[in-house]
């Protein structure tokens, strides 16, 4: 059996997830439940980036302990998982002493053994936003461009990871495809980064006196010094496999095939996350799948803008099941997607109460009405239109492959109106209906991977011969 190992990024616990949260997860979970499809054995991670500032701070703000905020952030993470039908094997979170920390402190010491760790006396500006080191050429008039803050300036003694050394070996791997960075644009943008040559990189900072006990994964060797949070996080993909404390599903299942991430964080993955592999002696990931942004109005959707569309919001107006459609159809993996509350409503009802969810019922009216038994379905293979856009993880375009059978599928009732033809000539009705339900069954079947929920309902419908209930009630 083929393995799958698909990660989503870990998520910073300092508020509630949005929309553009919800997209990197749920473009994961397509792509999941797509490969568990075809047989293979998958495992899908998911996880919280916990030991950081960012969090310390909107601890503080809401005036709770961090440790309880981070329980009630978690909490709150896999509640939207759960209404988004998001099938991940496991939730990491690197608080957790047990699953993440050997791990993560047996790759620290890999780094050691391969000289690639020094200390160093550091000075310069960090922005806890991007929880990374930052120059002043990053800055617009002082301040951060993506946070709007002014970063700290920091003067303290650290392990630095000599990423210099592996700057033309990452290119040679990335040029290659071995680690294949998707899409194109993306593989340019990085490669041009790394020509412009690797610095070594802060990989430590000195235990803060006011981060709470459990917070922070102490250097192995040196408590006095905790890893940089980026280090502790990238460890993830393989601590939560056992790596350094079970190795039973790492063997299994490392190297990763796709770790999907958004474009803000393509150089951690694609520069100090190899870096730190090849020092180790690990393999590198197969994939790595970058997205754009979730554009709210033209506009990056943040906090400060004030345009952030909360995902339990739409699910509870239109259900879990019209998100993802909204997010698999009308999102490109590859470049920044929009999403507006008006927008929303017009796709919801043009494509899921008009479209999808009218054919299936007229369809499934006629069948229970005219037809005597469960029309015979089977099906070996997805169209192969469809199996090839999935494959180069065009999730949009495998969408548009399905509606446009959907289209189809309204236009052939339309001229060749079974419903009519039935009462001249039965025998010619029948066949126009049952070959319009093998049809939509083969629809529910396509539909598996993006709406999971109405998969089920409408190949329900087509193996007991009846119409479904309403799928997608009209919203005026
Ligand atoms: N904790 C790091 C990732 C560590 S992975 C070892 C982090 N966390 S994050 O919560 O800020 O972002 C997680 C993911 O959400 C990133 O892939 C990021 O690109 C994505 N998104 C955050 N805002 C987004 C949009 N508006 N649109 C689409 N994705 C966005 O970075």
């Amino acid at each position: 059996m083929k393995k799958f190992y698909i990660t989503t990024p870990i998520f910073y616990p300092n508020s509630k997830l949005h929309m553009g949260h919800a997209y990197t997860t749920t473009l994961s979970d397509i792509l999941a439940r797509y490969h568990r499809l075809l047989h293979e054995d998958v495992y899908f991670l998911s996880g919280s980036d916990e030991n950081t500032q960012k969090m310390i701070d909107a601890a503080r703000r809401e005036g709770k302990e961090p440790l309880l905020f981070l329980d009630l952030i978690v909490e709150n993470f896999k509640s939207l998982y759960a209404s988004l039908d998001i099938s991940i094997d496991q939730f990491i979170r690197t608080t957790n002493r047990e699953a993440h920390w050997p791990g993560a402190q047996a790759l620290w010491k890999k780094l050691v053994e391969a000289g690639d760790i020094y200390k160093k006396e550091y000075e310069g500006l960090y922005c806890v936003g991007h929880e990374a080191f930052v120059t002043e050429k990053d800055l617009t008039d002082g301040l951060c461009p993506d946070h709007g803050t002014k970063p700290e300036f920091l003067k303290e003694e650290n392990y630095f990871f000599k990423l210099s050394r592996y700057g033309d070996t990452i290119i040679e791997k990335i040029e290659s495809d071995e680690l294949h960075v998707i899409p194109q644009s993306r593989k340019n943008e990085i490669l041009s980064f790394l020509r412009t040559g690797l610095e070594d990189v802060s990989f430590s900072r000195p235990r803060k006196s006011d981060w709470p006990d459990g917070l922070g994964i102490p250097v192995p060797g040196d408590d006095s010094q905790v890893m940089y949070v980026w280090c502790d996080a990238l460890a993830n993909y393989i601590t939560a496999l056992g790596y350094g404390r079970d190795d039973e599903l790492y063997t299994k299942f490392w190297p990763t095939d796709v770790h999907v991430i958004g474009k803000d964080i393509l150089r951690f993955h694609a520069a100090i996350w190899p870096g730190m592999l090849l020092s180790a002696g690990i393999p590198l990931p197969k994939t790595l799948l970058v997205h754009g942004f979730i554009t709210s109005g033209g506009k990056k959707m943040s906090k400060t803008l004030g345009n952030v569309i909360d995902p339990e919001e739409l699910i509870n107006e239109y259900g879990a099941e019209a998100v993802r459609y909204y997010l698999a159809r009308h999102v490109s993996p590859f470049e920044d997607g929009d999403i507006t509350r008006e927008g929303f409503k017009e796709a919801y009802n043009g494509n899921l109460a008009n479209g999808l969810g009218n054919v299936v019922s007229r369809v499934m009216t006629m069948a229970q009405a005219h037809l005597n038994d469960t029309v015979v379905t089977e099906i070996n293979t997805l169209p192969q239109e469809f199996l090839n856009a999935m494959n180069a993880y065009k999730v949009n375009e495998a969408c548009e492959m399905i509606w446009k059978r959907i289209g189809a599928l309204d236009e052939r009732i339309a001229v060749e109106k079974p419903f009519a033809l039935i009462k001249t000539d039965e025998v010619a009705g029948k066949r126009i209906i049952e070959e319009l339900v093998r049809e939509v069954y083969l629809i529910g079947c396509t539909l598996y991977s993006i709406m999971p929920k109405t998969s089920e309902l409408i190949k329900a419908a087509v193996r007991e011969n009846k119409k479904p209930e309403n799928l997608f009630p009209r919203k005026e």
